[in-house]
This record gives structure tokens, sequence and C-alpha cells, in this order.
């Protein structure tokens, strides 16, 4: 009785991970990303889009409401997913195996990293508005371990979830036959791709600025 209690309890949190790794987090992601490419636009560009985005009403609301909490859900079931190693069926297939591991290894990267990024970004260096964000993060990046950080935190992040889409397509039975998913994981690994070009375009706006 209480076996199964906990099998249906698993099932719905595993579920509830999945979703929250497609809406917000990876909406969310490439949105950020994009916004931030402002920065190869001017300083300028790049501050007024930072102030619209801070200046949003419902603010408190959409950062907490709509994206820290399932964000922090799908980090807390995440690591709860990592340290229990539950049985997966795609630890059976073998050709996947290579990425079961690295969708564990980039979670573990991009955990510490968005600690990282968000304590810095929203308490440390920009912790009032309205500022010149763009000079001080300039400033930041200019330094060549916090450049490569962010290089590796973008990479893992673009790695993360071109193959969490992947596996969420079979999760969810989108893409049940062996061909479908070879073109899948095709498809998302360009899209991937294409994701961390933007990510480093709009890290290098402030370094080629
Ligand atoms: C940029 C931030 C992140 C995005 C966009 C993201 C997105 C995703 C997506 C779309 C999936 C696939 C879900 C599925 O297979 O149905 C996934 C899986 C996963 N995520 Fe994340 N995630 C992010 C950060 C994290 C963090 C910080 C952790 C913390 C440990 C984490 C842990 C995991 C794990 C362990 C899986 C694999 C679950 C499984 O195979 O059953 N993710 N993620």
């Amino acid at each position: 009785m209480s076996a199964d209690k906990t099998t249906y309890a698993e099932f719905l949190i595993r579920r509830l991970h999945s979703l929250t790794g497609l809406a917000p987090l990876a909406v969310f992601l490439g949105f950020h990303l994009f916004a931030n490419s402002y920065s190869t636009k001017s300083g300028g560009a790049f501050n007024s889009i930072v102030d619209s985005l801070r200046g949003m009403p419902y603010l408190p609301f959409i950062e907490w409401g709509l994206l820290l909490s399932p964000f922090i859900f799908h980090m807390v079931a995440g690591v709860w997913i990592i340290v229990t190693g539950q049985p997966n069926i795609l630890r059976q297939n073998r050709p996947r195996n290579w990425a079961y591991v690295a969708q564990r290894v980039t979670a573990i990267v991009v955990f510490v990293f968005i600690i990282y990024h968000v304590v810095t970004m929203k308490y440390v260096y920009l912790d009032s508005t309205p500022m010149d964000y763009y000079e001080i993060l300039r400033a930041k990046f200019a330094t060549p371990w916090i450049y490569w950080w962010y290089v590796i935190g973008i990479g893992c992040a673009a790695f993360h979830l071109a193959n969490g889409l992947c596996t969420f397509c079979m999760t969810w039975g989108i893409t049940v036959t062996r061909q479908s998913q070879r073109l899948t994981a095709a498809a998302l690994a360009a899209a991937g791709m294409i994701l961390f070009a933007i990510g480093l375009t709009a890290l290098n706006g402030f370094t080629h600025g």
C-alpha cells in the first residue's frame, strides 16, 4: 500500500520535474539569452532592456511565482533524481547512456552556476536601479575566470536543455520510434548549438563592445 503511494508520488514528481524543464525553464533560457544579446547593440540598449524588464508590473509574482519556484523545484527534484539514481528506461538504451550521464553532469554544473549567477547578479553586482549595468558587467567579464566560467555555464545549460528536450519527447511519448528519436536528437543538437552561439554572442557583447 505505502509502496504504491511512494511510486505514485515519485511518478508525479518526475512528471512535474519534466514539465518544469520545458516551461518555464527552456522558454526562459531562450528569452534570457536573446534579451542579453542587446549587449551587442550598445551599452544604452542593454541598460534600457534591463531597466524595462526590472520595471515590469507584477515583477515579484513573475519572478517568484512563475520562474524561481518552478526552477527551485526542478533543481531540488533533479538532485533527488541524481542522488537516488532511480531506474530509468533510458539507461537500458545503450547508445543514449553517455547522454544520460552527461545530462546529470551538466545538471550539477548548471546547479552551481545558476546559484552563483543569481546571487552575484541580483544581490552583489546589480543591487539597485537605475545603474550602468553594461559597464559593471563589462568590468566583471574582463576577469578571465569569470568570462570562462560563463562560457562553461552557458555551454552546459545549452547541452542540458537540448538533450533534456530530447528525453522530454520520449518521456511524453512524442517520439516513439527509433527513427523519430534520431531525427529529433539531430534537430535538437543543432538547436542547442544555436542557443550556445547566441549565449556566447551575448557574452562577447561585453568584451568586444
Ligand atoms: C538552465 C536551466 C535548466 C533547464 C532549461 C533544464 C531543462 C531540463 C529539461 C527540458 C529536462 C528534460 C525533462 C525530461 O526528460 O522529461 C531536464 C532534465 C533534467 N534536469 Fe534540468 N534543466 C535546468 C537546470 C537543471 C538543474 C540546475 C538541475 C539540478 C540538478 C537539473 C536536473 C535535471 C535532471 C537530473 C534531469 C534528468 C531527469 C531524468 O532523466 O529523469 N536541471 N532539465
